[in-house]
């Protein structure tokens, strides 16, 4: 018979006692990394000088910050990486690239995508955590704020302005939650 308080695999729903705490750190990890990849691709695009790029410089340094944490706590509590890591490595440079090669403003429309989902994942996180491990818990409200932070910065440089703003939005959106649902699991 299985284990009724045992977490149940890639799971956390609110209120749902059995968290797999290790799926969490994964799938934050996988979601840290892959950010850091949207910015190198987007680095590589922009010119240098531009204002997007400056706030893009500082975004990316706060997502290394962001993975480093994480990668100390896997390490520390001897979590797995995602398997999916090429995937990301991948992916997420070309997502970045490719939004920046629109527009400066598709650009910013990506992040303002991507923390949004971000944000509700990392709220969703924090309720079904509670007072569950308070390390984590804190280290997550930290870069939820940070993360909010970057949404805000976006909107304000232009992302409403990117061409298809709702459909480009949406589709980065959906992109988000489907890698989110597949690095809980694997
Ligand atoms: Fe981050
Ligand atoms: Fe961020």
């Amino acid at each position: 018979m299985a284990d009724a308080q045992a977490p149940v695999r890639g799971r956390w729903r609110p209120g749902d006692r059995r968290i797999d705490r290790d799926a969490m750190l994964r799938v934050d990890q996988a979601g840290e990394y892959g950010a850091t990849r949207i910015y190198a691709g987007q680095l590589a695009v922009l010119r240098g000088s531009s204002p997007a790029a400056h706030l893009v410089t500082h975004m990316a340094s706060q997502e290394d910050r962001h993975l480093a944490r994480f990668n100390q706590l896997m390490a520390e509590r001897r979590v797995r990486p995602t398997l999916l890591q090429p995937l990301w490595h991948v992916g997420g440079f070309a997502l970045g690239a490719v939004t920046a090669l629109i527009s400066e403003e598709a650009a910013m429309a990506c992040t303002d995508a991507v923390e949004t989902e971000i944000d509700r994942h990392y709220e969703e996180q924090l309720v079904a955590l509670g007072s569950d491990d308070p390390e984590l818990a804190g280290d997550i409200r930290q870069f939820q704020a940070e993360e909010v932070e970057h949404r805000d910065a976006a909107r304000e440089a232009g992302a409403a302005n990117a061409p298809a703003y709702p459909l480009l939005t949406f589709a980065i959106r959906g992109i988000c939650r489907a890698a989110i649902e597949v690095s809980k699991r694997i």
